[in-house]
């Protein structure tokens, strides 16, 4: 099939690759023309596992182009996803702006049925008005459907090839037709593309992201309340998760879910609620807690220094939201960082991906160490944000040379409480109790 992929972002790229490499001619539209330009010269601008690979191995085979031109892009297209910015207004609710106004471009220079799918994460009703938006000046026929990504940063190539789901709003036949025809290759195992009304796949997205963010953020609540009644949050983990009803995943405690998507939906979702005049609590608790829970070690490390950290160095290990991305975006880190700075720490960082990226938000208010241990020289302490493989089995003799006190803060429970006791560290972590 013909396709046209307008935006390309992460969920643009990694839809329009991987669509590329089950055998459609894709072609990728952005207006950013120095983006387009390092696409065509075969650089990937973001970081995500497996997406390189078939990049190039599509790119060279010549299913995969890239174009700044809209028109030439759609040319033939029988599907046009739009995979647009939505960012957070000041309100909470998603701007359509960018998406509006592809819809109008659009209209006039459609020249044959298509599909016009909506990617991005989009409130409840946007398909309607990118309906309308593109009625206004168009001379053919067309749909347009809902179809949310359920992809995570890091495994994003995974995710899309092998989808636990496809959901895809329409009513319209013919679209429900040439969709299944595109998702074949992808659910041959018997996932099941699950077709519903716009609205519905719409809100499906939201009601996705804001449930795991809660099942994330009820954890956290018990985690916090285990460390008062003495309780070990990975043995709830353990015993609560092995119930099918409940399900292993996302039932990690830790300082809070960050990233580009659960803090913005959750958010998002609760001002539809608003919208359609609903008081949605849970999810206005779900995001004080969050907020809360972030900068949650800020206590025990003032505490363990008396109150203050004046002519103190705190090395922290992790900077990225999570392990195997360089986002930061509404990473607990920065809330971190810039509370250590306020009490009057030195700082000094080391993360495998995510260095670039800070740098360019804070510059030299932190010091960038080039290895983990390296951050470690001279610290009165370890932080550990973010729970990247490489920091759960370090080398505790060479950590113990370096840092100047054995004390760690560790806000994701990368290691075992055992093996703290047996390192003779003074070890905090989330919902369990402190090895002093
Ligand atoms: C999330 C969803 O998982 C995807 O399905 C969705 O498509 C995507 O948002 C989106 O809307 O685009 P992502 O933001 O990449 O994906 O990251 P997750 O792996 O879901 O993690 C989100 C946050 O939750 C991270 O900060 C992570 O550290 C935290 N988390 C996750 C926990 O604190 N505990 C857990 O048990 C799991």
């Amino acid at each position: 099939m013909k396709l046209a992929v307008v935006g390309t972002g992460y969920v643009g790229l990694v839809t329009g690759t991987c669509f590329a490499e089950t055998g459609n001619q894709v072609t990728c539209v952005d207006i950013d023309e120095r983006k387009v330009g390092k696409l065509n010269n075969g650089i990937v601008p973001i970081y995500e596992p497996g997406l390189e690979t078939l990049f190039h191995r599509n790119v060279e085979e010549g299913r995969l182009t890239f174009t700044t031109d809209l028109e030439e892009g759609i040319k033939g297209a029988e599907v046009i996803f739009l995979a647009l910015p939505t960012p957070p207004g000041e309100d909470g609710s998603a701007d359509l702006k960018y998406i509006l106004k592809v819809a109008s471009d659009l209209g006039p220079i459609l020249s044959q049925y298509a599909v016009i799918v909506d990617k991005s994460t989009v409130p409840v009703g946007t398909a309607e008005k990118v309906h309308a938006h593109i009625a206004d000046n168009a001379k053919v026929d067309f749909d347009v459907v809902s179809n949310p990504e359920f992809l995570r940063e890091g495994v994003a190539v995974e995710d899309f090839m092998k989808p636990d789901r496809v959901v895809i709003g329409t009513k319209s036949d013919r679209a429900k037709a040439v969709m299944n025809r595109l998702y074949a290759p992808l659910v041959r195992q018997g996932n099941p593309v699950i077709f519903m009304d716009e609205r519905s796949a719409e809100m499906t997205k939201y009601a996705a992201n804001a449930f795991l963010a809660t099942k994330i953020t009820f954890m956290n609540e018990i985690a916090n309340l285990c460390e008062r009644a003495g309780a070990n949050v990975d043995d709830i983990r353990r015993g609560i998760g092995t119930d099918s009803r409940i399900g292993k995943r996302f039932l990690f405690a830790g300082i809070g879910y960050g990233g580009s998507c659960f803090p913005k939906d959750v958010q998002a979702l609760a001002k539809t609620a608003k919208d359609f005049d609903y008081d949605f609590k849970v999810l206005k608790s779900v995001m004080e807690v969050n907020y809360e829970q972030k900068t949650k070690l800020m206590p025990l490390i003032l505490n363990h220094f008396g109150g203050d950290l004046k002519g103190k160095t705190i090395a922290v290990w992790g900077l990225a939201f999570k392990p195997y991305t360089d986002d930061i975006r509404e990473a607990p880190a920065l809330d971190n960082i810039k509370a250590l700075i306020d009490a009057g720490a030195k700082v000094t960082v080391y993360d495998p991906e995510a260095m670039d990226n800070v740098r360019e938000q804070i510059g030299n208010a932190v010091t960038y160490a080039h290895t983990q241990y390296a951050a470690l020289d001279d610290a009165d302490a370890l932080v550990i944000i973010t729970e990247w493989p490489l920091f759960r089995t370090p080398d505790f003799d060479k950590m113990n040379l370096l840092l100047k006190n054995k004390v760690i803060f560790d806000g994701r429970n990368v290691y075992e409480l055992d093996q703290m006791i047996e390192q003779n560290y003074t070890y905090y972590s989330v919902g369990r109790e402190p090895i002093m």
